[in-house]
């Protein structure tokens, strides 16, 4: 059996407690046989601050190089408010993303069935809900020059931003969604306007290129952005994969979360590009929300999204596609008997701890 090293980052606030959880679930996994991990723990955030004076130290990028796979919590949080910009929290992931080259961000939205009432949306729309909203991270308007601000002879100021794809952008990104459509319903719905931008021109001509070369057996389709989010709102489970840039991928993919109930429930992969040689790709997984210091160190955090980042894990680097679907079947099924922790428990009804959560996922899965 392949051996699979994980580095677990877990950061700040609620980050150690919901990792945590995620420790039992990588013990149960190992000692049931189902699969075999290298794990080391590294600190990451304020926690690697207030030990190195950064937020991410040169030994633990070299250590999530090494691994196959690396777990982050989360970071940040007031302690941390007034150190230096270049050394804040947040800095520490921004540097994982950049230098592993983390280029696609995929944000599953799923709807469990015993939450369904919980979204915003009528029950009989999202139940069901499985979706993956596949986002380019790493260019287009947040990142294209020129990106400024100028004062205008006039004594007016003039902004811009600049929205810059290349072919070999887009050809990588498509190929990351059209990929992930084989492993589920086989459908990609690719959103842009082409209609009013230029890049999205090129986005529309480049993901055609790639379906037909590689990818015909799969079903594409082309949307515009706008009316993709609304059709988001209006019949989300019509999708299967939405494949967008960067700036589209940030709002669809929050419409498409908020579909399905809690912040703490909502994982999150980013992959970089395949090893020509190897076959396999960086990665980097995590859940959507932050440290929460309202809530940390009190057990009350919901373990959900750290452990379905873990799930899209075994799913995505190790290949482990069944224990990934038993993993998710047994946060269905715990969710199902009932155990819920606050932010998702009604109103006055009996909450779960951080810890019992855990617990009820790994006794769910020693059932399944
Ligand atoms: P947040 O996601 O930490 O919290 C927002 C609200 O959701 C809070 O009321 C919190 O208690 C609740 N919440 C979040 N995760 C939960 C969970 N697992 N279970 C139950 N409730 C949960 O966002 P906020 O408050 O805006 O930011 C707090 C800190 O986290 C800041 O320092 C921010 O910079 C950082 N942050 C870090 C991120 C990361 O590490 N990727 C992402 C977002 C924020
Ligand atoms: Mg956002």
């Amino acid at each position: 059996m392949a051996t699979h090293k994980l580095l677990l980052l877990p950061g700040d606030g609620i980050g150690p407690e919901v990792m945590g959880e995620v420790e039992k679930i990588v013990s149960w996994l190992s000692k049931e046989g189902v699969a075999s991990f290298e794990t080391e723990r590294d600190l990451v955030g304020g926690a690697a601050y207030d030990t190195h004076g950064k937020s991410i130290s040169d030994e633990t990028m070299r250590l999530a190089d090494a691994a196959d796979a690396v777990l982050f919590g989360a970071v940040g949080g007031a302690k941390w408010a007034s150190v230096p910009y270049e050394h804040r929290p947040e800095a520490g992931l921004l540097r994982l993303r950049k230098d592993l080259g983390l280029f696609a961000n995929l944000r599953p939205a799923i709807c469990y069935p015993a939450l369904a009432s919980a979204s915003s949306l009528k029950p009989e729309l999202v139940e069901g809900l499985d979706i993956v909203i596949v986002r380019e991270l790493t260019g287009g308007v947040y990142f294209g020059e020129p990106k400024e601000i100028v004062t205008l002879e006039n004594g007016e100021k003039r902004a811009v931003d600049t929205q810059l794809y290349t072919t070999g952008e887009i050809d990588r990104i498509a190929r990351v969604a059209f990929d992930l459509a084989r492993k589920r319903r086989n459908k990609v719905s690719s959103a842009e306007k082409h209609n009013v931008m230029k890049s999205g021109v090129l986005w529309k001509e480049v993901v055609t290129r790639v379906h037909a070369q590689d990818f015909s057996d799969v079903t594409l389709e082309h949307v515009l952005a706008d009316n993709c989010a609304m059709q988001l709102v209006r019949y989300p489970k019509q999708y299967d994969v939405i494949v967008c840039d960067n700036l589209f991928g940030d709002i669809l993919s929050d419409v498409a979360a908020m579909l399905t109930g809690s912040l703490g429930m909502l994982p999150s992969a980013s992959l970089g590009a395949e090893d020509p040689q190897t076959g396999k790709r960086k990665a980097l997984y995590e859940p959507v929300h932050g440290s929460a210091p309202d809530i940390a160190g009190r057990g009350l955090a919901n373990p959900i999204a750290m452990i379905g980042s873990l799930a899209m894990c075994l799913r995505y680097s190790f290949g482990l596609i069944e224990a990934a679907d038993r993993l998710e079947a047994a946060i269905t099924e715990a969710l199902a008997s009932g155990s819920r922790t606050k932010d998702i428990a009604s109103e006055g009804a009996n909450a779960v701890s951080t810890s019992e959560m855990g617990d009820a996922i790994v006794a769910a899965l020693g059932r399944g």
